[in-house]
Parts: C-alpha cells; sequence; structure tokens
C-alpha cells in the first residue's frame, strides 16, 4: 500500500510536521510540502533534483527504466508512425487527432506560417555573423509587438491562436536565421510542402532554382522534431513555465525558453558535439580526449554523452541512431573520417569503465548532431533546430499551466548565507 502521510521529525525538541503524500498516475509520488513554509522551514534543493515543481498530463519519463511518453503514447511508436503537426497537436490537446481533426489543425497552420512583413526588418538589424539562437530570441520576443491581439493568457481562444502562430511561424524564423547568415535572400514557406519538407526548402532552396526536399532526410528530420518536441520538466520548459507564471505574454516565455535552451549543458549539446568532433579531429586522437574527460581537474567533457535523467538509456538515442544509420547509408558518408570518428567515440565510450559506471550513454543530441551535419546542416542551427521542435512541448506546457487552477507565480525561498544585519559605514570610515 502506498503511503498517505509523511512525517518530518527534528533532532532536537520541535514538534514533528505531518505531510500529505500525493501520487500521479505513474512516476514517483510526492510529498506536499507547500505548508512547510508556515512551519518556518523551507526544503534545499538547487538544481531541483527532487522537487516536482508541477503537475502536468503532457510527458513522461522514467529514467532507470528509459521510457519517454508523450501522453501515454510511446515514444518510439510516434516516431514511427506519426507526423511531426500529429504529434504536436497531441502535445497541445492530449489526444491523437483523427483525420478531420489533423486536416483542420494542419490548415490552421499553413495558414501561420508567413511572418509579418516588417518582422524581416528585425533581422536585419543583426550582425550578418549573429549566431542563429541569438537571432531567434529576438525575433521570437519581439513577436509580441507584433501580434498583440490575441496576447490574453487566461482566455483560451488567446492560447490557442498564439500557440498556433508559433508552432507555425517558428520555422520561418528558424530558417530565416540561416538565411541571413548566408546572405541570401529570405525564402518564404511553401504550404504544399509537409511541415519537415517546407523547414528544410526554406533553408536550403533559392528563389534561383526548383528544390525538391529528399524524403529519405525529410523523414529523418521529421523524427528528430518529434524526438525533441516535449520532455517533461527540463531547464528551458522550466523556464517558460516560470516566465510563464507571472503571466507574462507567449512570445516573452517561449523567447525565454530558447535563451535557456541555448546552453552546452542542455540544448547546445549537439553543437557541442560536432565541435568536438571537430576538436578532436581524428581517431588516433579519441584517448587522449577520453583521458581529459575522466580528469577531475579538466572542466572537458565528452559532449553528448550523459543525461541527467536517462540513467541507463536514453530512448531517443536509440531511435536516433537507426536514423543516423539510414541517413549515412543515404547519403554513402558511412566511410566520411568525420561520423568513423563518432562512431569509434561512442564504441570506445560504451566500453570503457568509467562511463560504464555512471551509465554515461550516447544521449539523442549526439546522434541528431551527427544527423544534421550528414544533411549539410551548419552546427550553428543544430540548437536552433532543437528550439523549433521543443517550441510545440513549450506552448503544451505554457497553456496547460495558465489553464491550471493551482498555478501560482514561480517564486522559490532560499538559504541565505550572507551578513546579518550590520550598520551603515560612511564612504570615508570604510576599509
Ligand atoms: N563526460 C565526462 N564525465 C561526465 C559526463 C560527460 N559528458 N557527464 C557526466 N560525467 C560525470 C561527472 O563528472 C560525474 O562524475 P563523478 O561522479 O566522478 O564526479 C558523474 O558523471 C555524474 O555527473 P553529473 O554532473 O552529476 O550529472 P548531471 O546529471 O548533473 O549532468 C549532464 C547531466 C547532461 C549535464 C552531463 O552528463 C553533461 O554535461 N553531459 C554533456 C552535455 C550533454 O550532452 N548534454 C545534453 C543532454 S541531452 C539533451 C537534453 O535533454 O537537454
Amino acid at each position: 500500500m502506498k503511503p498517505t502521510k509523511a512525517t518530518i521529525t527534528f533532532d532536537n525538541d520541535a514538534k514533528s510536521i505531518e505531510l500529505p503524500m500525493l501520487s500521479g498516475t505513474a512516476g514517483n509520488d510526492v510529498i506536499d510540502i507547500r505548508s512547510l513554509g508556515k512551519h518556518g522551514v523551507f526544503t534545499y534543493d538547487p538544481g531541483f533534483m527532487s522537487t516536482a515543481a508541477c503537475q502536468s498530463n503532457i510527458t513522461f519519463i522514467d529514467g532507470e527504466k528509459g521510457l519517454l511518453h508523450y501522453c501515454g503514447y510511446p515514444i518510439e511508436q510516434l516516431a514511427e508512425h506519426c507526423n511531426f503537426l500529429e504529434v504536436s497537436y497531441l502535445l497541445m490537446h492530449g489526444e491523437l487527432p483523427n483525420t478531420a481533426q489533423i486536416n483542420d489543425f494542419t490548415g490552421i497552420i499553413s495558414s501561420h506560417t508567413m511572418l509579418h512583413d516588417q518582422l524581416s526588418n528585425i533581422f536585419r538589424g543583426f550582425r550578418r555573423d549573429a549566431h542563429p539562437m541569438a537571432v531567434m530570441i529576438g525575433v521570437v520576443g519581439s513577436m509580441s509587438a507584433f501580434y498583440f491581439d490575441a496576447m490574453d493568457v487566461y482566455n483560451p481562444q488567446h492560447r490557442a491562436i498564439s500557440a498556433h502562430r508559433l508552432l507555425a511561424k517558428i520555422p520561418t524564423i528558424a530558417a530565416w536565421s540561416y538565411k541571413y547568415n548566408l546572405g541570401q535572400p529570405f525564402m518564404h514557406p511553401k504550404n504544399k510542402l509537409n511541415y519537415a519538407e517546407n523547414f528544410i526548402h526554406m533553408m536550403f532552396a533559392t528563389p534561383c532554382e526548383e528544390y525538391t526536399p529528399n524524403p529519405v532526410l525529410a523523414r529523418a528530420f521529421e523524427k528528430i522534431l518529434i524526438l525533441h518536441a516535449d520532455h517533461e520538466q527540463n531547464a528551458s520548459t522550466s523556464t517558460v513555465r516560470l516566465v510563464g507564471s507571472s503571466g507574462a505574454n507567449p512570445f516573452a516565455s517561449i523567447a525565454a525558453g530558447i535563451a535557456s535552451l541555448w546552453g552546452p549543458a542542455h540544448g547546445g549539446a549537439n553543437e557541442a558535439t560536432l565541435q568536438m568532433l571537430e576538436e578532436i579531429g581524428d581517431v588516433s586522437r579519441i584517448d587522449e580526449f577520453i583521458k581529459r574527460a575522466k580528469d577531475k581537474t579538466d572542466s572537458f567533457r565528452l559532449m553528448g554523452f550523459g543525461h541527467r535523467v536517462y540513467r541507463n538509456m536514453d530512448p531517443r538515442a536509440a531511435i536516433m541512431r537507426k536514423t543516423c544509420h539510414e541517413v549515412l547509408n543515404e547519403l554513402g558518408l558511412q566511410d566520411d573520417p568525420m561520423f568513423k570518428l563518432a562512431m569509434e567515440l561512442e564504441k570506445i565510450a560504451l566500453e570503457d569503465e568509467y562511463f560504464v559506471s555512471r551509465k554515461l550513454y550516447p544521449n539523442v543530441d549526439f546522434y541528431s548532431g551527427i544527423v544534421m551535419r550528414a544533411m549539410g546542416i551548419p552546427n550553428s542551427m543544430f540548437t536552433a533546430i532543437f528550439a523549433l521542435a521543443r517550441t510545440a512541448g513549450w506552448i503544451a506546457q505554457w497553456s496547460e499551466m495558465n489553464a491550471d487552477p493551482e498555478h501560482k507565480i514561480g517564486r522559490p525561498r532560499q538559504l541565505y548565507t550572507g551578513e546579518t544585519r550590520r550598520e551603515f559605514v560612511p564612504i570615508d570610515k570604510r576599509a
């Protein structure tokens, strides 16, 4: 039988505190500590290692078993059978769409893919060599200056309109941040293409030539989008929720999520993986880098390895590994030195005692970085593509939070370790 109460006892005469326990439909039970503050104590949990900050119906992860479910559906089944818009609909509505619903949803998203023409001027204000993530943070944030007709976060219809706008426009924004880097004309969306093909078209087509996306690569890209669409309460999703918890508008909240995703310990890992492979340069240097990764005096880590939650296997990595081989075969790149190096590194790390004992396996970003590199996508766009995919999850989580009657402004407490009260010292008396 599951416990329904937990008791905190203290090693002095202080009265013990009884706290209720809550159970979800799956995963760890939680101790409801909301009343603790009234007893004059807080909990201390830097990095939220043991803290459930919200309740959610969207994504379930079991890190020990290597499970990832969106609204109850295993990621393997969704990646195999769905397209990205079906998965986005699932995240936003909690159910897979039927034929009429997906046709309707696809129509709505297609009708929002264009950007307001003035937004192209925002791109032009950036340096040409600006990182696409920097541009995306700026452009998505500036959407609140363009699409403010439906920004009442407590109105479900307004939330839906903003969600559709974000999902529809984010591929255009990501692709344009690349085109701007290159100095090529912006390509407008082509609504007869599907979501993944449309993005590839806006990335690689030019107005001068006909361009047809390769279907194997488009499907591989769609899998990258599906696998990255949501991932429970990770750093960027928690950021979106925290920013949104104050009633901030959806564009500001998602821009903050993109900023959080940019860090190399989170979404920046796929870009960092390719940078690391370039730095290693040759199979003969792998040992040297493995030694560095184990050396506690060296800050170097093997990028694309390890995960905060998945301690045995990242289920997304298994799917992406297979896709990675399909893409390398399709493009005849099996013997490319960079990809051989990646495969050798994977093999060595999987057998090395340091990595095995710490359960540090290649994560999804190790393989997605390799796939995107093979597709001709530059390293600097990897995290931007992660942001494009994760927008589906961010808006679903942001909407869920705003609809939740229990939601409150996020306001963590602290363990204060600074000076206690002292008297002001005039400047001429200070040491
Ligand atoms: N290379 C070498 N050692 C590592 C690595 C690594 N990539 N990751 C963890 N370790 C070691 C770490 O030094 C520690 O060793 P010890 O116990 O001897 O002190 C042990 O493994 C546990 O590490 P941790 O830092 O406590 O683990 P964490 O849960 O805080 O960190 C992580 C998780 C993903 C930030 C980390 O594994 C990492 O930095 N990996 C590389 C970056 C990366 O690939 N990130 C993408 C994650 S997947 C995308 C996403 O979902 O956002």
